[in-house]
C-alpha cells in the first residue's frame, strides 16, 4: 500500500517581529497587551519586509523542508501552495516557488481555503500520491497576512502575522506493514452560508470574532473526532496535537477534549499570531526540529477558516 509519508518539514519567519506594544504604538492603535494576550495568547508576530513577496517565504520554507528530507529540487514532482495571500491570481504562488527552486517538472498549483488551506493541500496531496501520480510533493501554506489587515479595525488587525511552513510527502510503499508511517487520513469540511462571518471584503479582512470563536470549537472537536473514529483510534493513542493557531482559548480546548496535557500540544500563536495557511506547518517543523516529535509519534492536525472551512489530518511520523 502506497503511504504519504513526511520525509522534511521547514518554516520561515520574516525577519522583523513586533510586540502587541510595537504594533499598537506603529499602527496608533487604541489596544493593550493585555486585552490581547489575555483573549488569544498572542504576544507577537512577524511582520513581511517591503517587497518580501509570499512566494519568497514559501521558498525558504520548501529549501528548508528539502534539506531536512535529504531531496533535491529536482526530484520534486508537484508543489500545492495554500495561501490566502497570494502574489498574484496568476501565475500561481506555487509556480512562482516552482522558478525560484529551479524546479523545470511536473506540476504546481495554489489552493483557497484560508485558514485551512493546509490541511486541505495535505489532503489532495496525499490523495495524488496514494493514486500514483507523484511521488514527491512539496505541501506549502505561506501567508503576507499582514497586507490584507485593515489597521483601523483593532478587532482583526492584532490577531495575524506572516510566515510560510512546508513538508515534502514522499510516496513509501508500506506494504503490508500493521502500523505504517505516513498521512493517515485526512478530513476536509466547508459551508458556504457561514462565509460572512469571516471574509476579504474590498481586499481586506472583515470577521465577526464571537461567531467564529463558536463555530471554531464545535467542528474543530467533530472534526477531531472523525479523524480519530475513521481510524479506529483512541485519544489516548494521539502524542500530539499540532493545531492551527489562532486563539490559545480555541487551541486549549482542542487539547482538554483530546485529554492531553499541554506540553503535547505545539503552540506557536504567542510568537507567530494566526499566520493562517502557514500556521500549521511551521508549528509542525519547529517541534520536528527541537526534537519534540520523534519518528513514529502519532500526530493530530486540525484547522478552521474563512469559507468557512475546517478539517483534521492524522499522520504518523
Ligand atoms: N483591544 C482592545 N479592545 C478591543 C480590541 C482590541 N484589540 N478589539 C476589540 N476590542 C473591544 C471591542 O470594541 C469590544 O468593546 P465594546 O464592548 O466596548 O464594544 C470588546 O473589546 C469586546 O469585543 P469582542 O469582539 O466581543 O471581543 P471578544 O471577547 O469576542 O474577543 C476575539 C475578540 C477576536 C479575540 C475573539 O472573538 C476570538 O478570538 N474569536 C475567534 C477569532 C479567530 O480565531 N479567528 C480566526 C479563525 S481562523
Amino acid at each position: 500500500m502506497i503511504r504519504a509519508v513526511i520525509a522534511g518539514t521547514g518554516g520561515y519567519l520574516p525577519a522583523r517581529s513586533l510586540t502587541n506594544d510595537e504594533l499598537a504604538a506603529e499602527f496608533n492603535l487604541d489596544t493593550s497587551d493585555a486585552w490581547i494576550s489575555e483573549r488569544t495568547g498572542i504576544r507577537r508576530r512577524h511582520m513581511a519586509a517591503p517587497g518580501e513577496s509570499t512566494a519568497d517565504m514559501a521558498t525558504a520554507a520548501c529549501r528548508a523542508a528539502l534539506a531536512q528530507a535529504g531531496a533535491e529540487a529536482s526530484e520534486v514532482d508537484a508543489i500545492i501552495l495554500a495561501t490566502a495571500t497570494p502574489d498574484s491570481a496568476f501565475p500561481s504562488t506555487a509556480t512562482r516557488v516552482q522558478e525560484k527552486l529551479g524546479v523545470t517538472r511536473g506540476f504546481s498549483f495554489d489552493i483557497s481555503a484560508a485558514c485551512t488551506g493546509f490541511i486541505y493541500a495535505v489532503g489532495v496531496a496525499d490523495s495524488m500520491i496514494r493514486a500514483g501520480n507523484c511521488r514527491n510533493v512539496l505541501v506549502v501554506g505561506a501567508e503576507a497576512f499582514t497586507r490584507i489587515l485593515d489597521w483601523t479595525d483593532r478587532g482583526t488587525c492584532v490577531l495575524f502575522g506572516d510566515g510560510a511552513g512546508a513538508v515534502l510527502l514522499r510516496a513509501e510503499d508500506a506494504g503490508c506493514a500493521p502500523n505504517p508511517r505516513g498521512i493517515l487520513s485526512t478530513h476536509l469540511h466547508s459551508d458556504g452560508r457561514h462565509g460572512d462571518i469571516l471574509q476579504v471584503e474590498g481586499g481586506l479582512v472583515r470577521m465577526a470574532g464571537r461567531e467564529v470563536f463558536r463555530h471554531a470549537v464545535s467542528k474543530l472537536a467533530s472534526a477531531v473526532d472523525e479523524a480519530l473514529a475513521a481510524n479506529g483510534l483512541a485519544k489516548s493513542d494521539v502524542q500530539w496535537l499540532v493545531p492551527h493557531q489562532a486563539n490559545l482559548r480555541i487551541i486549549d480546548a482542542m487539547g482538554r477534549k483530546l485529554g492531553l496535557p499541554p506540553e503535547r500540544v505545539v503552540v506557536t500563536v504567542d510568537r507567530h499570531a494566526n499566520t493562517s495557511a502557514a500556521s500549521i506547518p511551521l508549528a509542525l517543523a519547529e517541534a520536528v526540529r527541537d526534537g519534540r516529535i520523534k519518528a513514529g509519534d502519532m500526530v493530530l492536525m486540525e484547522a478552521i477558516g474563512g469559507g468557512l472551512t475546517w478539517g483534521a489530518a492524522l499522520a504518523r511520523f
